[in-house]
């Protein structure tokens, strides 16, 4: 099918997500509220201009949404897909984030799950409509020969019915996942997983945060499909914007956030402030936030010397909350903190400061008080928090990080690295980190934050353009 639109119409740079930059609330008077989001994709794409003929192609995820669609709000260079709300749970809570994020961060708990019945192919089937209406709405909206990105997990089937549909059309794709070797991912339907890469395959060329991430891809093709085929495979390491988080890191509110923090914190015995050990999360079942706390709980035992020396500032922000397994992790999180805090606080001391209510002034405070960043994941396509706090700590941190996170290929020889089960090694990291001599720690806190802004968003998401264009 030609594209629908005249000749010398239509964007000429799409982007596909699921979430998009925008999004909507119903007001008490019936009137809608815009909020913008931030993140890597947002300052990627602003790096084309406005004169880009850019379009981004994105589900509407809450009744607000729905109803800005419906009235035809909208801004400009951005198109939300009204997709039924029935057909998004499946395909977004039941399949997305149910069984392949499952698969690609290898979360099963294998002796009950996973159980791919009648009930997980009608989710599916609800994806494969999903991903077509993201397909079908590209198709529309592309302009001969224009460059489409699809990003992510959600929207695996785009690539292959959207070359169907448009063959004109550059078609990337680009994982902020990590991808499963082909041992966990042949778990999945042959014929799913079959479906799964041929969708993939669809694209000129896939992007992955890391090689490993590429290469376990790669020999899922070979284990599992003809081999790559004419598709390309790139890697880029999305880093952080230096610029933009060293200045908002210093704004009136973030310094607001500061004192109060310090005041949770308080000072140790001989006076001086206490150490922080710092993490912000989503609460993510890949976040490890439990294992960090059972670390921390456990360097108190075998060192009591930190007792009433040392803080776990520990942020871990609601996610996916229409989930059962997320509500009950986030309330597990909650547990371990309080029981920490019964076992170990003193009248003058609380031995973790948690925060559950997202706050990204706070974050920032706490990334600038951190002595030690703990980023322990059980697996993680990248994790930018381990780039950032190292950035922003006003004296250089220590950064304590897991061999599975994506970070660890370009942070992993300045940082104290962990394996993110052994919880033992963990406290043991947990005091190196602590110890560390000053000099030492800003070194490496410089060298990690060269690492961490190697590659800013706006560069990032460039050279996947050119590197799609020149294919
Ligand atoms: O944590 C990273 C990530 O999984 C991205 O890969 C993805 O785009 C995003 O989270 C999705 O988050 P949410 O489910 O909140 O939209």
């Amino acid at each position: 099918m030609a594209s629908t639109q005249a000749a010398g119409q239509g964007a000429r740079v799409l982007v596909a997500s699921n979430r998009g930059p925008v999004s909507y609330d119903v007001r008490e008077d019936g009137s809608l509220h815009a909020r913008r989001g931030g993140g890597g994709l947002v300052s990627g794409l602003s790096a084309i201009g406005s004169d880009a003929d850019a379009l981004w192609v994105c589900s509407a995820l809450s009744d607000g949404d729905r109803e800005a669609v419906r009235r035809g709000v909208g801004e400009s260079g951005v198109r939300m897909l009204d997709i039924a709300a029935d057909v998004h749970a499946d395909a977004y809570n039941g399949i997305a984030n149910s069984v392949l994020w499952f698969v690609h961060h290898m979360l099963y708990q294998t002796p009950l799950e996973p159980v791919f019945d009648a009930e997980f192919r009608r989710q599916w089937a609800s994806y494969e409509a999903y991903n077509r209406a993201f397909a079908e709405a590209l198709a529309h909206e592309a302009a001969d020969g224009a460059s489409v990105v699809v990003q992510d997990y959600h929207l695996t089937l785009v690539p292959g019915m959207l070359r169907d549909l448009r063959p004109d059309l550059r078609i990337g794709h680009f994982s902020h996942t990590p991808w499963a070797p082909p041992e966990y991912f042949r778990m999945l339907p042959d014929d799913i997983a079959a479906q799964v890469l041929r969708g993939m395959l669809g694209a000129d060329r896939l992007g992955f945060l890391t090689r490993r991430w590429a290469d376990a891809f790669t020999a899922c093709c070979e284990a599992f499909a003809d081999g790559l085929g004419n598709t390309r495979i790139g890697v880029h390491g999305l880093g952080v914007d230096a610029d933009f988080l060293r200045t908002r890191a210093h704004e009136a509110d973030v310094e607001e956030r500061i004192a109060g923090l310090r005041d949770e914190i308080g000072t140790a015995p001989d006076g001086t402030p206490r150490r922080t050990i710092v993490r912000v999360d989503r609460t993510e079942l890949s976040k490890n936030i439990v294992r960090g706390l059972l670390a921390y709980r456990q360097l108190l035992a075998d060192h009591p010397e930190w007792r009433e020396r040392v803080v776990h500032v520990a942020f871990a922000y609601p996610s996916r909350q229409d989930l059962a397994v997320y509500r009950e992790y986030t309330a597990e999180v909650q547990r371990v903190a309080d029981e920490i805090n019964s076992a170990f606080g003193t009248p003058g001391w609380t031995p973790v400061v948690l925060h559950v209510k997202d706050d990204f002034a706070r974050s920032l405070a706490a990334y600038r008080l951190a002595d030690v960043a703990l980023v322990n994941p059980i697996r993680d396509g990248m994790n930018l928090v381990a780039k950032e706090i190292p950035l922003l700590s006003d004296g250089g941190c220590a950064l304590v990080l897991s061999r599975e996170a994506g970070a660890y290929e370009e942070l992993g020889e300045d940082a104290v690295v962990v394996n993110p089960y052994d919880v033992v090694g963990t406290a043991g990291a947990l005091h190196e980190a602590l110890t560390m001599p000053v000099g030492e720690r800003a070194e490496r806190a410089k060298r990690l934050s060269a690492a961490a802004t190697a590659l800013p968003p706006t560069r990032w998401f460039l050279d996947q353009l050119n590197a799609l264009r020149d294919g």
